[in-house]
Formats: structure tokens, C-alpha cells, sequence
């Protein structure tokens, strides 16, 4: 192609780059790339992506002078110092009324800096959270784009093109302003965390609990995927559960170290939701799991030194204990979005986003990693009553738990009796007796810091006295 002639660039072709850029050129957009090692440019426009309308730019000035304006160009590098490293290599060649679109998982206050430094020089900057794997990327992602609205204006066409399709349309829409849509997608990932460890809970109390094999595992997971747990991610469990391991034969799974990795984003969330003040305790204890997974040492050495139920199996029947385990996953799901919707609810007011819940429950139901027909549930609450205090109010949600307490209950006395952890599932639990109670324990907290450090409480009876405080000894005699 000749220059100036591509609609839109796209630097750092990494997996999610290059499917990203092999998206947007199917779907009719022609494309310039560039990545810091220009062997990947060649690699890619000799394979995958021969024949088609790419142009292979060799530095940040050719990438820059190949694209129609106002020139529109997607990051796809790692979060942090890499972004500014880009940004800055981009500059000079840029003009008032280009855009950078920014699709890593920022920090999103990284977004309003660099949105308000760029501004300087009238270039506009988008924070786009991209979900959905190396698969969404290259066939449809869910999509979460936030800064100024008419900049995202000039991407709509190309983000709604290649974002995945649901039934009621493409999953992306413009989240709000400054750095609303990568707040956005950390919750997403914070919602993603919460989802993984809840399925791990339901795995190991099944494995561990009713010495069900992979094969087994496989089995109720696939029924399990034709219900309301019907998700991406319960769906690819199902399968994981099937793959053997080439050279043993054995379950892949079986033969992979107990240690999960986490790269941040949910870590934020957990962050973020506790400088909000807003209770995500199942969130949490996804993180919270993942941390125990490292210390996988001391957990060797700890097994043999502390005392408690080990290798015991379930007395009752099989099938009561996996239909509790259903419920109790259903049941903690529910709990773990009221919370990340709760999140994001404070959020918006907090910063003045205005942020719509059911239109970004909409966009979760494809192309993401927590994709699943559950979410049209969370944007029909939110449709029919946008200020919903808490999910969980939701006549629909509201019945679901009640049908499932019980399951729920049942699971989490299971695992306790075997001696089963299950952080997620006892957390969301709490939640959501916690949000069931008229009186909770904290008075007694309040009665402690005023002995201790005279801060003072409130008395039930008495409201209009507001903050008193006790002299608790004297009071002792
Ligand atoms: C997505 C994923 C993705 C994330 C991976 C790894 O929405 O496509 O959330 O953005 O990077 O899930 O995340 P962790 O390493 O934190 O598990």
C-alpha cells in the first residue's frame, strides 16, 4: 500500500497485538504495525499476514506517517514505564487531534496523567480495557474504552466492528471519561479473579472431597456449563479436565504445580475497593488464595506439622454433595458481582463517571473472560431499577440465593469437616450474612476502642446524644 494509506496503527505485536491487528484488518480496516523488535513486524507480514493490507512500519516515524488523520494508533505493550516509553517515542511525530488508544491493563490513574500531558499537545489518549484472551483478541473482545467522548468517536467504527457480538450487539460501548474504562476492566479482572478461585473451591471439594477423578470432574463441569453456571470460564474447566498429558498419559492438570501467578489487576481492585470503602471479600480471597498458592514451602512443611482432618472423603451420597457444591458456586458468583458492581457503583459517583452498570453487564456477556448468559441478568437489574443499592436486592438474585442457602451452607460445612480450605466460598458467605443482618457484632468493637482509646460510640436508644463516651473502669467500681 502507499503511504498515508492505513486507518489505524498499532505498536507492540505481542499475542495480543498481533491478533488484535489481524481483527482489525479482517474487518475491512487496512493497518500499519510496529514493535520495538523489528523482526516481529517482518515475521508477521511474511505469515500470517500475508497478502493482506498491513504496512510494516520500521520506527515510530513511519508508523506515524503511514496513517490517515486524524491519526488513530493502539498500544498493546505491558502496563507501567513501557507505555510512557511508547507514548514518548510517538510524539514528535504527532499532531493536534491524533489519538493513542491505550489497550494494555493500565493503572487508571496512569490513563488521566497521560491523557492530561498529552492534552498539552492537543492529542487525545483513550484508555481501553481489552478483554478475552489471544482468542478475543483475533475474533472478538469485550471492549471498555474511556476518555473524552468524542475522541472515542473517531475508534467507534473500528471498535465495534471487531469487538465480539452478542444478541442485543457489539460487546463495547464508551465507558465515561479519564481513565473509567481501565478502572472498568480491573474490575473485570478483580470479577475474573473471584470467578477462578470459586471454580478451584468447587474443584478441590469434589477431587479431594469425593475423590472424583478428572474424567468425573469433566463430566459435572460440562453438566454444569448447560445451567446458570453456563460461562467461558466453566467451560473451558470442563475441558481442562479432559486433556492428558502426552507423555504420561496422565491428566495434564494433575502434573501442574499448585502456584498461581497474578499480574496485578486484581491485586488493584482489592486496592482500590478498600481505599473506597467498599466490602469485595470474595475478591479478596481470590487474591488472598492466590498468595497462599505461593507459599508452597512452608505448606509442604506446615502438612506435616499441623493437625487436622487429611485424605477424609464425604460419608454422605456423592450427588447431594456436588449439587451443594452447585449451588454454593452459583450462590458465592452472585455474591462476588454484587460486589464488583457495588465497586464500580462508588466509583462512579466518587469520580463523577456515571458510569452505566447495565450497559457494562452487556458488554461482559461476550468476548471477555468472565463471558456468561449470567450477565444478562445483572443488565436486565440494572435495567429496570438504575440506582439497584446492592445486586443481591434483585427480585431475581434475591430468590436465586434463597433457592441456593442451603446448598451453600452445605458445601462450606463439608469442606470445613474435611478439612477442605475454601476462602471464596466461606467469604462470600459472610457477605452475605453480614448483608442479612440487622445487628452485626461491631458493637462490641465500638464498646472495645472506647475502653481502650476513649473514640467514642453511639447508643441505640439514644441517637440524639451522637458520640458519647464511658468511663469504662469507673463504671467497674
Ligand atoms: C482478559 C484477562 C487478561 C489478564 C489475564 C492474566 O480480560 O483477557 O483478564 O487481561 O491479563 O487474565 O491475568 P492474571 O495474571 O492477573 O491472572
Amino acid at each position: 500500500m502507499e503511504a498515508a494509506q492505513a486507518k489505524i496503527g498499532l505498536v507492540g505485536l505481542a499475542v495480543m497485538g498481533e491478533n488484535l491487528a489481524l481483527n482489525i484488518e479482517r474487518n475491512g480496516f487496512p493497518i500499519a504495525v510496529y514493535n520495538r523488535d523489528p523482526d516481529k513486524v517482518e515475521r508477521l507480514l511474511q505469515t500470517r499476514a500475508k497478502g493482506l493490507h498491513f504496512i510494516g512500519a520500521h520506527t515510530p516515524a513511519e508508523l506515524v506517517k503511514s496513517l490517515e488523520r486524524p491519526r488513530k494508533i493502539v498500544l498493546l505493550v505491558k502496563a507501567g514505564q513501557p507505555v510512557d516509553w511508547t507514548v514518548d517515542q510517538l510524539r514528535p511525530y504527532l499532531e493536534p487531534g491524533d489519538i493513542i488508544v491505550d489497550g494494555g491493563n493500565s493503572w487508571y490513574e496512569d490513563t488521566e496523567r497521560r491523557q492530561k500531558e498529552l492534552s498539552a499537545k492537543g492529542i487525545r489518549f483513550i484508555g481501553s480495557g481489552v478483554s478475552g484472551g489471544e482468542e478475543g483478541a483475533l475474533w472478538g473482545p469485550s471492549l471498555m474504552p474511556g476518555g473524552e467522548e468524542d475522541a472515542y468517536e473517531q475508534i467507534r467504527p473500528i471498535w465495534e466492528a471487531i469487538a465480539a457480538k452478542v444478541d442485543d450487539g457489539p460487546c463495547v460501548t464508551y465507558i465515561g471519561p479519564g481513565g473509567s474504562g481501565h478502572f472498568v476492566k480491573m474490575v473485570h479482572n478483580g470479577i475474573e479473579y473471584g470467578d477462578m478461585q470459586l471454580i478451584a473451591e468447587a474443584y478441590d471439594i469434589l477431587h479431594r472431597g469425593l475423590g472424583f477423578s478428572a474424567e468425573q470432574l469433566a463430566e459435572v463441569f460440562e453438566r454444569w456449563n448447560g445451567g446458570v453456571l453456563s460461562s467461558f470460564l466453566i467451560e473451558i474447566t470442563a475441558k481442562i479436565f479432559k486433556v492428558k498429558d502426552p507423555e504420561t498419559g496422565k491428566p495434564l492438570v494433575d502434573l501442574i504445580v499448585d502456584k498461581a501467578g497474578q499480574k496485578g489487576t486484581g491485586l488493584w481492585t482489592s486496592k482500590v475497593a478498600l481505599d473506597l470503602g467498599v466490602p469485595i471479600p470474595t475478591i479478596d480471597a481470590a487474591i488472598m488464595a492466590r498468595l497462599l498458592s505461593g507459599q508452597r514451602s512452608q505448606r509442604t512443611q506446615a502438612a506435616g506439622a499441623l493437625e487436622g482432618p487429611r485424605g477424609k472423603r464425604w460419608a454422605g451420597d456423592a450427588s447431594e454433595l456436588v449439587a451443594a457444591v452447585h449451588d454454593a458456586l452459583y450462590a458465592a458468583k452472585i455474591c462476588s458481582y454484587t460486589q464488583g458492581m457495588a465497586l464500580l457503583a462508588t466509583a462512579s459517583h466518587n469520580f463523577g463517571w456515571n458510569l452505566r452498570l447495565g450497559e457494562i453487564a452487556r458488554i461482559w456477556k461476550g468476548g471477555c473472560i468472565i463471558r456468561a448468559q449470567f450477565l444478562d441478568g445483572i443488565r436486565e437489574a440494572y435495567a429496570k431499577q438504575a440506582d439497584l443499592p446492592i445486586l443481591l436486592l434483585d427480585d431475581r438474585f434475591r430468590d436465586a440465593m434463597s433457592k441456593a442457602q442451603l446448598g451453600f451452607r452445605k458445601a462450606i460445612a463439608a469442606a470445613q469437616d474435611l478439612g477442605i480450605p475454601c476462602l471464596a466460598f466461606s467469604s462470600s458467605l459472610a457477605y452475605y450474612d453480614s448483608y442479612r443482618s440487622e445487628r452485626l457484632p461491631q458493637n462490641l468493637t465500638q464498646a472495645q476502642r472506647d475502653f481502650f482509646g476513649a473514640h467514642t460510640y453511639e447508643r441505640t436508644d439514644k441517637p440524639e446524644l451522637g458520640a458519647v463516651h464511658t468511663e469504662w473502669q469507673t463504671l467497674l467500681g
